[in-house]
């Protein structure tokens, strides 16, 4: 049930610290700066010596692979390569015993990422799963799997699904670090605690809701917007855009925020809404560049900032504040501004924002 909301969508984004919470409950232990998987126990001494990850997944899910990418590289320092399993399949892909491929899907159903998952087991690669719905195919079809727990999930456009992917990614990221001891215990404890504070400032963050509301009021018109971010954020930029496409039938793009330069920059005029992922991390200084690069050619610019920000929020036309977290948090609190930005500009739009057109909750066919 809906209860207080209006729709299922927002009530999910709602949701989301409850959702978090319940990803990484009985996961995580802060004081000792320790991480248990006991969906993918057995492995841990494949994952010790693993060379390479291969993540594989469709829309939402891909999106989360990429955070994935970001997360496993850093602290895991091992190599990982994010497919669409609608590409992987269909492309006779190098892959062997040694390999573990992740599949990630909200659903557990959806054909492509069914397919690429029996290539890869004929190929002898292990494979982990990376789902919401408990007892569905995929976690049938996997060797091993680590569920995300953010429950029944009503609204088409994915929400805490994601936010509980991310999460499961950055777990298991953790894990391997642990297995081959690239992270200090000292490090781990510190990472682990700011994640178990995650919850708490995703609800900071939705208290913003109002802000985001009149924000989405001024830009509901426009026909294109931009979404940009680096590191992190590139996912979170991509994830943004594809929110608001499937939900209000907006053209919107998400790009690494250095390659507007080499393209997307000429469709920048005083009609495009250009919303930046700019939190005080390793690239703030960069996206600050690229914001002023927007604003001289009179582009409206959103900016999610981290809270105090004073730089950027003097530059731009409108500010969404975000708590300062541990860069290796950032799509968790980044992304629920995008979802509520999203949402109301499709409300607004007067569009169904539970059941868009076209699209299904889960896609079975190929
Ligand atoms: C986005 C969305 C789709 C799904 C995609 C994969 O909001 O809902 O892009 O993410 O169809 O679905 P799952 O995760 O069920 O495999």
């Amino acid at each position: 049930e809906k209860g207080d909301f209006d729709h299922f969508m927002l009530k999910e984004i709602f949701e989301q610290p409850r959702s978090i919470r319940d990803c990484m409950r009985g996961r995580i232990n802060p004081e000792a700066g320790k991480v248990a998987l006991g969906g993918i126990k057995e492995y841990a001494e494949k994952l010790k010596n693993i060379e390479r990850i291969i993540i594989i997944g469709c829309g939402t899910s891909w999106h989360a692979g990429l955070t994935g990418e970001y997360l496993i590289e850093e602290y895991a320092r091992v190599p990982v390569e994010v497919e669409y399993a609608s590409e992987f399949r269909y492309r006779n892909p190098i892959i062997s015993e040694k390999d573990v491929v992740i599949a990630i899907s909200q659903s557990g159903e959806t054909a492509d990422t069914m397919a690429a998952i029996e290539i890869a087991k004929e190929k002898g690669a292990t494979i982990f799963g990376v789902c919401n719905v408990v007892g569905s195919s995929i976690p049938r079809i996997t060797d091993a799997g680590v569920y995300t727990h953010a429950g029944p999930e009503i609204g088409v456009a994915s929400t805490k699904a994601f936010t509980a992917q991310v999460t499961v990614l950055t777990l298991i990221a953790f894990y391997i670090a642990q297995q081959k001891g690239t992270l200090a215990t000292s490090r781990l404890i510190g990472l682990l605690t700011e994640l178990d504070n995650i919850p708490e400032k995703i609800q900071a963050v939705l208290a913003n809701n109002d802000l985001i509301r009149d924000i989405a009021l001024s830009i509901k018109d426009a026909s294109n917007c931009l979404f940009l971010g680096r590191g992190n954020g590139f996912p979170v930029a991509l994830e943004g855009a594809l929110k608001l496409k499937e939900i209000s039938y907006v053209h919107a793009e998400g790009y690494p925020a250095a390659e507007m330069k080499h393209g997307p920059i000429a469709l920048i005029d005083k009609e495009m809404p250009v919303i930046f992922i700019a939190t005080k991390n390793s690239s703030y200084e960069k996206v600050i560049s690229n914001i002023q690069e927007v604003l001289a050619r009179k582009g409206i610019v959103i900016a999610i900032v981290t809270k105090g920000d004073t730089q950027v929020k003097k530059m731009v036309d409108y500010c969404i504040e975000i708590p300062d977290a541990d860069e290796a948090f950032l799509p968790l609190l980044a992304t629920i501004p995008l979802q509520l930005l999203a949402y109301h500009i499709a409300v607004l739009r007067g569009c169904n924002v539970d059941q868009p057109r076209n699209l299904a909750k889960s896609v079975t066919v190929e």
